[in-house]
């Protein structure tokens, strides 16, 4: 069966994402502008038939995709917003991870108190991690650059959720290695295992992206990273908003048009868009096991 007959019948098995739940299927711990947990009953089949003993993400943020996927023996998760990485970091650190968890469950979710962090200056790892998963957890959107008070009673999750989202993440993240470089470092630095899979999720070709993370992804980064992909020997699965431009850069691989809600800068409260994808992918699936992650 070919990838775009199986995405057609298959597209809409899965009527909502929480039924994504396979092994090792975790829930990011960050809300993430750009976040891609509404588009993961679109994106896993793509990477679930996919054979490989390593996994890259090199555009990490909110990292909804490699805490749904299965865990492989190798793993390197990258992002280049340093906060968010060092968050994951103490998130990883199982002695850190607790102080951190008895931190953010006795918090109050309000506006004074967002203020109050918004303005604190950390001096330390654990600090810093706080302040980032507190303002992640009460912005507008989860955008921690800028970050503007966005919680709503009764919608967001509460205070005493955070502390398991931090638990299960850091379960998770053990033996990962986490970094903040730019993405062709990560792309193009040696395998580690015998066959190496990369999800790779840019900011859009055509997004107010200034608002929603700290480091802006300019037009020749868009071409910079399709270079380093046609170049790659690595499998790559890669998502992009539907332009022409993009379609004209990825001529050479097989583009997938797809449609999905998602969560922009721009989002209102709860309210997400819907939007024209691409899932562009440097190798072809044949055959894709149905049973394999649902059960
Ligand atoms: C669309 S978001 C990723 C969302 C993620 N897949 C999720 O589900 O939450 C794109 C990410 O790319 C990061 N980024 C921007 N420029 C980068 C660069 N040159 N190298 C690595 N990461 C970069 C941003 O900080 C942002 O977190």
């Amino acid at each position: 069966m070919s990838i775009e007959c199986l995405v057609q019948k298959e597209l809409y098995f899965f009527p909502n994402p929480f039924q994504v739940r396979g092994k090792d299927f975790v829930v990011s711990p960050f809300r993430y502008p750009g976040g891609k947990f509404y588009a993961l009953k679109h994106i896993l089949p793509f990477l679930l038939p996919v054979d490989h003993d390593e996994y890259r993400e090199p555009f990490l943020g909110g990292g909804n995709v490699f805490f749904a996927l299965p865990k492989v023996e190798f793993n390197w998760l990258n992002d280049l917003e340093q906060d968010l990485m060092e968050t994951y970091s103490v998130i990883a650190d199982r002695r850190l991870s607790k102080k951190l968890l008895d931190l953010v469950v006795s918090e109050e979710a309000s506006k004074e108190r967002h203020l109050v962090v918004k303005n604190m200056v950390p001096k330390n790892r654990l600090e810093r991690a706080f302040k980032t998963y507190y303002l992640n957890r009460t912005s507008y959107c989860g955008i921690i650059n800028k970050p503007a008070w966005g919680y709503k009673d009764g919608k967001s999750s509460p205070p005493p959720n955070w502390g398991k989202f931090i638990t299960m993440a850091g379960e998770k993240l053990q033996d990962v290695k986490l970094s903040s470089a730019d993405f062709e470092d990560v792309i193009k630095a040696p395998a580690k295992g015998r066959s190496v899979l990369m999800y790779v999720d840019p900011p859009y070709f055509h997004a107010d992206q200034k608002r929603a993370y700290t480091k802006s992804f300019a037009t020749e980064d868009h071409y910079r990273l399709a270079e380093v992909l046609k170049e790659t020997e690595y499998l790559f699965c890669l998502s992009y908003d539907d332009c022409p431009e993009i379609r004209e850069l990825y001529n050479w691989a097989e583009i997938h048009s797809m449609s999905w809600l998602y969560n922009t800068a721009n989002c209102k409260g709860s309210a997400r868009k819907e939007g024209d994808e691409l899932i562009i992918t440097n190798y072809r699936i044949t055959d894709y096991p149905k049973d394999f992650l649902f059960n």
